[in-house]
C-alpha cells in the first residue's frame, strides 16, 4: 500500500493564485463579452519585455552552447562564479558577504519552500499575517503544523498580526520562536521595515538563537534611501539571518526563472542536543543533491542586470511600475478607500468598502469593473477586509483600471 504524505490533506482548497484563476476562468466562460475587457491586477506577474541587455546576454550564451569550443554541460550547482560575484559586488558591497555565500536557483518561491529541508522537526515557526501563502503551505506540507481552524489559521504556527496600527510590521513576539519569515518590501501589504524595526528583529533572533528567513524579492522597488535594502545592513544579521532575492520582479524574470539565497557562513542552527551547526554546508549539500544549477543562458541573462545598460533598463522598468502604483493609490484614495503600500513596493493594499469582505470585493471588481484583484483574506485571516492590486501592468491598462475604480466607487 503506497502511503501518501497526509499533511497535504490539511491544505486549504487551492493555492491562492490557481483559485483566483479558476474563478476568473468561470467568469470568462460565462461572460464572453465582458471577458474581452478583463484586466488582470491579481498575481504579481511582470508585463514588460525583458531588458535588452539580458536578452543579448542570453542570445550570446546560447551561441556559446552551439560552439564546441565554448559548449558547457552541467554547471556548478551553487551557480556560476560570474553571477555570484556580480551579485555580491552590486547588491551586498561592504556588507561582509562572500560570493560563495550566494546560492543561485530557479526562483524564490522554490527557495523559500525548499529551505525547510534543512530544518528539523519541532521548531516554533512565526509568520506574519497577512503573508505570502508559500511560507505557510510549505510548512503544512512538511508536517510543521496541525490542522487549520475555520479562519484558515494552522495550529502550530505563530501568527504575527500586521495591521495599519503597526504599519504592517509585526511586534516582536512575547514568546520564543525558532524560525521567523519576514518579507520587506512586503508582499502583500507593500509595507517596508525601517532600520530600527529590523534591528529589533535581529536582536530578538540573536537572543533566542532563532533564524530570520528574510525575503527581499521586492528590494529593487525601494525608493526611500533611508530604508534598509538587505537584512545584512543590520549589525549582527550575518549570525541570525538568510536572505532570499530574485530576478523576477526587477529584471522581469518571472518566466525566465532565476533567484538566489544568501546564507552567511556565520549562520548557525542547533542539533537536538544543543550542538551548534553551520547552516551553509547543509544548504550546499541539499542544493547539490537536489538541484543541478540554473541554466547557463539564464545566469548570463541575470548577470546582465548588473551591466551598465542592464542597470539603466531595470531602473526604467521599476520607474514604470512605480508610476503605476502611484496612479492606483490615487484612484483608490479618490474612491474613499484606505490605501497602504505602493510607495516602496509594487503592491497597493486597500481597505474594502464598508460591508464587503475581501472575496465580495474580488467578485465586485470582477463582475462590475472586469478587473482581477487579489482578496486580502487569501493571504491570511488578518487580510480580511482588504484587497491587493498589483502595479505590474502596462500603463494603458493601469489608467483604464483607475477609470473603472472611479466609475465603480466614485
Ligand atoms: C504574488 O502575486 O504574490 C507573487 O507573484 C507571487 C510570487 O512571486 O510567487
Amino acid at each position: 500500500m503506497a502511503r501518501i504524505n497526509e499533511n497535504f490533506l490539511k491544505l486549504k482548497a487551492g493555492y491562492l493564485f490557481p483559485e483566483i484563476a479558476r474563478r476568473v476562468n468561470a467568469f470568462t466562460e460565462a461572460n464572453s463579452e465582458a471577458a474581452k475587457r478583463l484586466i488582470r491586477c491579481g498575481i504579481g506577474d511582470v508585463t514588460e519585455p525583458l531588458p535588452d541587455a539580458c536578452r543579448q546576454a542570453m542570445h550570446d550564451a546560447v551561441d556559446e552552447l552551439g560552439n564546441s569550443a565554448t559548449f558547457k554541460g552541467y554547471g556548478p550547482e551553487q551557480g556560476y562564479a560570474f553571477l555570484r560575484e556580480a551579485i555580491v559586488e552590486n547588491q551586498f558591497a561592504g556588507l561582509g558577504i562572500a560570493a560563495d555565500e550566494v546560492f543561485i536557483s530557479d526562483g524564490s518561491k522554490c527557495d523559500t519552500g525548499n529551505i525547510l529541508d534543512i530544518f528539523g522537526k519541532g521548531n516554533v515557526i512565526a509568520i506574519t499575517d497577512p503573508v505570502y501563502p508559500v511560507y505557510v503551505d510549505t510548512n503544512v506540507m512538511i508536517g510543521n503544523t496541525a490542522d487549520a481552524d475555520e479562519t484558515g489559521a494552522y495550529a502550530g504556527l505563530v501568527y504575527l498580526p500586521c495591521t495599519p496600527e503597526n504599519g504592517f510590521v509585526p511586534a516582536i513576539p512575547d514568546q520564543k520562536v525558532d524560525l521567523v519569515y519576514l518579507c520587506y518590501p512586503n508582499n502583500p501589504t507593500g509595507a517596508t521595515a525601517t532600520r530600527s524595526q529590523l534591528e529589533a528583529w535581529v536582536a530578538y533572533a540573536r537572543a533566542n538563537q532563532a533564524i530570520i528567513l528574510y525575503d527581499a524579492a521586492y528590494e529593487a522597488f525601494i525608493q526611500d534611501p533611508e530604508l534598509p535594502r538587505s537584512i545584512f545592513e543590520i549589525e549582527g544579521a550575518r549570525e541570525c539571518a538568510m536572505e532570499f532575492r530574485s530576478f523576477s520582479k526587477n529584471g522581469g524574470f518571472t518566466g525566465v526563472r532565476c533567484a538566489y539565497i544568501v546564507i552567511p557562513k556565520a549562520l548557525k542552527g542547533y542539533t537536538v542536543d544543543g550542538r551548534e551547526q553551520a547552516i551553509h554546508p547543509l544548504w550546499s549539500r541539499r542544493h547539490s543533491t537536489k538541484f543541478n544549477g540554473a541554466s547557463y543562458p539564464v545566469q548570463k541573462g541575470a548577470a546582465a542586470v548588473f551591466s551598465e545598460a542592464g542597470k539603466a533598463q531595470v531602473a526604467a522598468l521599476i520607474e514604470g511600475y512605480m508610476g503605476n502604483a502611484k496612479l492606483l493609490r490615487e484612484a483608490c484614495a479618490a474612491a474613499g478607500l484606505p490605501v497602504f503600500g505602493g510607495v516602496n513596493a509594487p503592491y497597493v493594499w486597500v481597505g474594502c468598502p464598508a460591508g464587503l469582505t475581501s472575496w465580495d470585493m474580488f467578485d465586485k471588481m470582477l463582475n462590475e469593473a472586469n478587473v482581477v484583484i487579489t482578496p486580502g483574506s487569501g493571504f491570511g485571516a488578518a487580510g480580511e477586509g482588504y484587497f491587493r492590486i498589483s502595479a505590474f501592468n502596462t500603463r494603458a491598462n493601469v489608467e483604464e483600471v483607475c477609470r473603472r475604480i472611479r466609475a465603480t466607487f466614485g
